[in-house]
C-alpha cells in the first residue's frame, strides 16, 4: 500500500461535488505530481487530502492508518505539511520568524532544522532578518517550503511552488525539491509547469474536471500521445 493514499474522492466545498471519486497517492522518498487544466479541481483534492475539505465518500490513509476524520492540525501531528497555493507566508514577518511559525507545534529545540533549511536554502540564512514580503517570489516560495520543513514533514505537500518564478528559479526549486525527496521525504506537488513537473515525478496525475483522466509513471506520461497533445502542449 502507498505511503499516502486519497482514495475515491468524492466531495466538494458544501454546494455541488468537484472532486469525483479521485485517487491520489504518494510513496515514500518519492514524487507525486498533479497536473490538468484550471479549475480541474487540483488544489481542491490537495485541500481534501489535509482534511481542509469534507469528502462524503473515500478515504485518506497515511502510513497505514485512516486519517480521514482527522482535522488539518491533527494531520501536522502524524507528519504531513501542506503549502498552499497563495499567501503561504506571513509578509510582516522575517525570513526566521516565518520559519519558526512553522514549527509552532514542536515542543523540541528547532534550531537544527532551521539550520537545515538555510543548508537547503543559503539565500534565507542570508535574509533571515528580512521581511518575507521583501523577497522576490522565487525567495519567497523557499520560505513557504522551508517553513514546511520546520515541522519535520513525512510528507511535504507544495500547491503550485513555482508560480510566477522565472524558469531558472523554477528549476532550483525543483532540485531542491528532489533533495528533499532523497532524504526520505514524500513530495505531492500540483505543477502548472506540467512538463517540467512530470520529467521530475515518479508518478504523475492528470485530472479533468475533479476526476482522474490519466494516471502513470511521469516518464510514461510524458510519452503519451494523448497527455502530450491535451496537456503539455503537443
Ligand atoms: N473555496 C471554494 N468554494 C467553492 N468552490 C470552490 C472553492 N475553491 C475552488 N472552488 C471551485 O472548485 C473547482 C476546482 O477548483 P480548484 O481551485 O481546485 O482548481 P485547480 O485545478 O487548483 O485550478 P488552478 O489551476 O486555477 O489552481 C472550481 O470550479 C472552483 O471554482
Ligand atoms: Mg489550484
Amino acid at each position: 500500500m502507498s505511503y499516502l493514499i486519497g482514495e475515491g474522492m468524492t466531495g466538494g466545498y458544501g454546494g455541488a461535488d468537484i472532486l469525483h471519486d479521485c485517487t491520489i497517492a504518494a510513496e515514500k522518498g518519492e514524487i507525486a505530481v498533479i497536473v490538468g487544466p484550471n479549475g480541474a479541481g487540483k488544489s481542491t483534492a490537495m485541500k481534501a487530502v489535509f482534511g481542509m475539505l469534507n469528502i462524503h465518500t473515500g478515504r485518506v490513509v497515511l502510513d497505514g492508518e485512516d486519517i480521514t476524520e482527522l482535522s488539518p492540525q491533527e494531520r501536522v501531528g502524524k507528519g504531513m505539511a501542506f503549502v498552499p497555493q497563495t499567501n503561504n507566508v506571513f509578509p510582516t514577518m522575517s525570513v526566521e520568524e516565518n520559519l519558526e511559525m512553522g514549527a509552532f507545534l514542536r515542543r523540541d529545540d528547532i534550531s537544527v532544522t532551521m539550520e537545515q533549511v538555510f543548508e537547503l536554502f543559503p539565500i534565507l540564512g542570508d535574509k533571515r532578518r528580512q521581511n518575507a514580503g521583501e523577497l522576490s517570489g522565487g525567495q519567497r516560495q523557499q520560505v513557504a517550503v522551508g517553513r514546511a520543513l520546520m515541522t519535520q514533514p513525512k510528507l511535504l505537500m507544495l500547491d503550485e511552488p513555482t508560480a510566477g518564478v522565472s524558469p531558472i528559479v523554477m528549476d532550483e526549486l525543483f532540485d531542491r525539491i528532489i533533495e528533499v525527496a532523497r532524504t526520505g521525504i514524500s513530495i505531492l506537488m500540483v505543477e502548472q509547469n506540467a512538463r517540467q513537473a512530470l520529467n521530475i515525478a515518479d508518478k504523475g496525475y492528470v485530472l479533468v474536471q475533479g476526476r482522474n483522466r490519466f494516471t502513470d509513471t511521469g516518464a510514461a506520461l510524458m510519452a503519451n500521445p494523448e497527455v502530450r497533445a491535451s496537456f503539455l502542449g503537443g
